[in-house]
């Protein structure tokens, strides 16, 4: 898309920490992280439920103040939300009483746009997700997935520099999701956005992403930076692959890794993998 101008969308986390909760129910939900997503990247976070995924990406919005460390984008310190850091959740946030183009307009509506303008670009958005049949439709005459899309263009259209995802197809079922999967990818192909995308599925983390921060059990830190060269465009034929698998039993073992045991290091494929022996089967 031509008219689609990226803003660069650079991430420094540096000794971040986040507290929760208060009083003497204040506890750490994540801990010294240290990290730079370069603009562009599509960076997964990966990690068991209640190691703060949902923490860090809600720092990086700007909805919570981290409790010590530095956290800016593109050199300016995330100081509460912005439009530049567009969040998608797992349940969209359409506003139920406007038209799918309207809740799509809104952010040019709060910039001030004009209503050609702003719907222009709307319809544009729509057509990159898939949607421009469905402008004129009510929220709710939407499918799951296809509310999905629309969320999607609604958070774009603010031209954000990062877009923050948390288990955005989470409540899709498998194959509205691998659809889903691979429409986020080529969107991503034409806006080269920076995602941060948010899950603890390890297949969706290995299908989507440039690179993949896996998270220990709560207080969560980073326990691998995981960087993948699986060509692009990706599709479905990738899961089934052997580096694919290789590098899923990895991640495996990264998520059941406990506390105080040497953290599984990955070897490479074709050698023997003295952790994971091959399996025998008993005839
Ligand atoms: N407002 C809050 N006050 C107190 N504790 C909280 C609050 N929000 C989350 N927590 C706790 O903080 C920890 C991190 O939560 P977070 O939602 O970031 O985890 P997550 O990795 O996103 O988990 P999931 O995969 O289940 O979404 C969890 O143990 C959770 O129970
Ligand atoms: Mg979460």
């Amino acid at each position: 898309m031509n008219s689609y101008q990226p803003a660069p969308g650079r991430i420094d986390g540096r000794g971040l920490s986040i507290r929760l909760g208060h009083g003497s129910e204040a506890f750490e939900a994540v801990q010294r992280l240290d990290f730079a997503v370069e603009p562009g990247e599509f960076v997964c976070i990966l990690g068991p439920s209640g190691c703060g995924k949902s923490t860090l990406l809600g720092a990086l919005a700007g909805h919570l103040v981290p409790s010590s460390g530095q956290l800016s984008v593109d050199g300016q310190a995330v100081a509460g939300p912005s439009p530049q850091r567009g969040m998608v959740f797992q349940h969209h946030t359409l506003l139920p009483w406007r038209s799918v183009l309207d809740n799509v307009a809104f952010g040019l509506k709060m910039q001030g746009q004009g209503r050609t303008e702003r719907r222009r670009q709307a319809r544009e958005m729509l057509q990159l997700v898939g949607l421009d049949e469905f402008a004129g439709r009510w929220p709710s005459q939407l499918s799951g997935g296809m509310q999905q899309r629309a969320e999607i263009a609604r958070v774009l259209i603010n031209r954000p520099r990062l877009l923050l995802m948390d288990e955005p197809f989470g409540a899709l079922d498998a194959q509205t999701r691998a659809r889903m999967q691979e429409l986020l990818l080529d969107i991503w192909a034409s806006i080269r956005t920076t995602v941060v995308f948010v899950t603890h599925d390890i297949d969706e983390a290995l299908f989507l992403a440039d690179r993949i921060l896996v998270m220990s059990p709560r207080p969560g830190r980073f326990i691998e930076d995981l960087h993948l060269d699986f060509p692009r465009p990706r599709r479905a034929s990738l899961l089934t692959s052997p580096e694919f698998t290789h590098l899923k039993r990895h991640c495996l073992a990264l998520l059941r890794h406990e506390e105080g045991r040497e953290l599984p290091r990955l070897t490479p494929l074709g050698l023997p993998d003295t952790e994971h022996p091959p399996l025998r089967i008993a005839l």
